[in-house]
């Protein structure tokens, strides 16, 4: 086989087999088959796509390529969920301890955030003490006996995928159905889970613009779990503003906790319930997604999920009174109003601007390396849908008091704001369902 050949096929539009994607996923992660190569087949993906069958063979020779989780030793159903990326996404946060606390084990890995999207494992070690690594063996005891653990994903889960997503991200070839599809999916298929959720998101801030194609996302995702066996549904959300009012670590920490207490924001607690609820399906603890809510209402209300919080938080070493007393989470120096410079309704934020400046402020990681700052951030006066007067706060920056780009950014976030003197109202959170 050559890769040239191979090239020439997608190009022209042809189907390729297993053993072709195979010998293209093996040949790359090895080192045999150069980037130039590899990127001119992505590009030829990208404009002739792939079948529904390439697509899931693409997707196991990248889940192959690397170590495969064994997650037989723990009871029970295990659901994953994946999210495709959001600005002032916390769920996994409120998610793992509320289905847990349901009854279903959550053994889960998650990643750390990169450029504008924040990441669950750099959100859980603003918690003093939290440990994201744990061996094997204690990552099982743990689920075993709490029910719920989260840990930083292992060096060698679907290296195929890291070089691949790495091209894609200078070949212009990242936002591809059939390549973002599989790339999540050879993921959480390595990852080990019996079936998946996932929480895709459609919007300003997210790779998929439109309803049409972020549910073709979602199919294509769907369809891959199903035809390996691991039961698999999608929910589609909008994205066209931050989820909840907190971006940044331990300002999402902190909102995540007073979800858990029953006194989160509507859209925030809304997706939870809503993909905790299919969580709590696929995990066969109820038959319909109403019951399954009514029984995560329960939890949220009777305290259940905020005490597997702390039992989870707890067991990973990490200081639960952080559910108690807020003010033991890493603190900012200084806290400024951005203020709205005329009045109206908001009509749209943009996420992906927030989450820019929320990095530029120490929260994220403009490169794989740079260290972030817990304390900063953004937290949100104004959603879209709401009236502003001149004058009024629209977001406040937690920031350290030595920061010399705070004013740039303080104008960053004035200018994501898009602010009528129209009414408006806003359009909803959930979109669409795909099982
Ligand atoms: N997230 C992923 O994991 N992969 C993609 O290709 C895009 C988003």
């Amino acid at each position: 086989m050559r890769a040239v050949d191979l090239i020439y096929k997608k190009r022209n539009g042809s189907e390729l087999s297993a053993s072709e994607l195979n010998y293209l996923v093996q040949g790359y992660c090895q080192g045999e088959i150069p980037d130039y190569q590899m990127a001119a087949w992505t590009m030829a993906v990208f404009f002739k796509g792939l079948s529904a069958a390439e697509t899931a063979d693409l997707t196991m020779a990248m889940a192959n390529s690397g170590d495969q989780v064994d997650l037989g030793k723990i009871q029970g159903i295990k659901v994953d969920k994946h999210s495709t990326g959001g600005v002032g996404d916390k769920t996994t946060l409120i998610l793992a301890p509320l289905v847990a606390a349901a009854g279903v084990p959550v053994a889960k890995m998650s990643g750390r955030g990169l450029g504008h999207t924040g990441g669950t494992i750099d959100k859980l070690e603003a918690i003093p003490g939290f440990q994201i690594e744990l061996t094997q063996e204690n990552f099982t005891r743990q689920v075993n006996e709490i029910g719920v653990a989260v840990i930083g994903q292992s060096g060698n889960i679907t290296p195929a995928d890291k070089k691949l997503y790495a091209l894609r991200d200078v070949t212009a070839t990242v936002d591809s159905i059939p390549l973002i599809a599989s790339s999540v999916m050879s993921k959480k298929i390595a990852a080990g889970a019996d079936a998946i959720v996932l929480d895709v998101k459609m919007g300003s801030g997210a790779f998929m613009k439109t309803l049409d194609e972020a549910e073709a996302l979602a199919q294509a995702m769907v369809e891959i779990g199903t035809n390996v066996g691991r039961r698999t549904a999608a929910v589609i959300s909008d994205m066209n503003q931050p989820l909840g009012y907190a971006i940044g670590n331990a300002l999402e920490v902190n909102e995540a906790i007073l979800t858990l207490q029953g006194k989160g924001p509507h859209d925030l607690t809304e997706l939870c319930l809503t993909l905790g609820a299919h969580m709590v399906v696929l995990g066969g603890l109820r038959a319909s997604e109403s019951e399954a809510r009514g029984l995560l209402e329960q939890k949220l209300r009777d305290g259940s999920a905020l005490r597997k919080f702390q039992q989870f938080i707890t067991a990973q070493g990490g200081n639960a009174k952080v559910a108690e007393h807020p003010e033991l989470l890493p603190k900012a120096d200084v806290l400024i109003e951005v203020n709205a410079s005329a009045p109206g309704t908001v009509t749209a934020i943009d996420a992906e601007q927030l989450g820019l400046a929320a990095m530029q402020l120490g929260a994220g990681r403009a490169t794989k390396d740079a260290v972030i700052d817990y304390s900063v951030g953004i937290v949100l006066s104004k959603k879209v849908g709401d009236r502003v007067e001149a004058g009024e706060s629209l977001a406040v920056v937690h920031a350290r008091a030595n920061n010399n780009g705070t004013d740039e950014i303080l104008k960053q976030i004035q200018n994501a704001y898009h602010i009528s003197d129209q009414p408006y109202s806003p359009g909803p959170l959930l979109l669409s369902i795909v099982t």
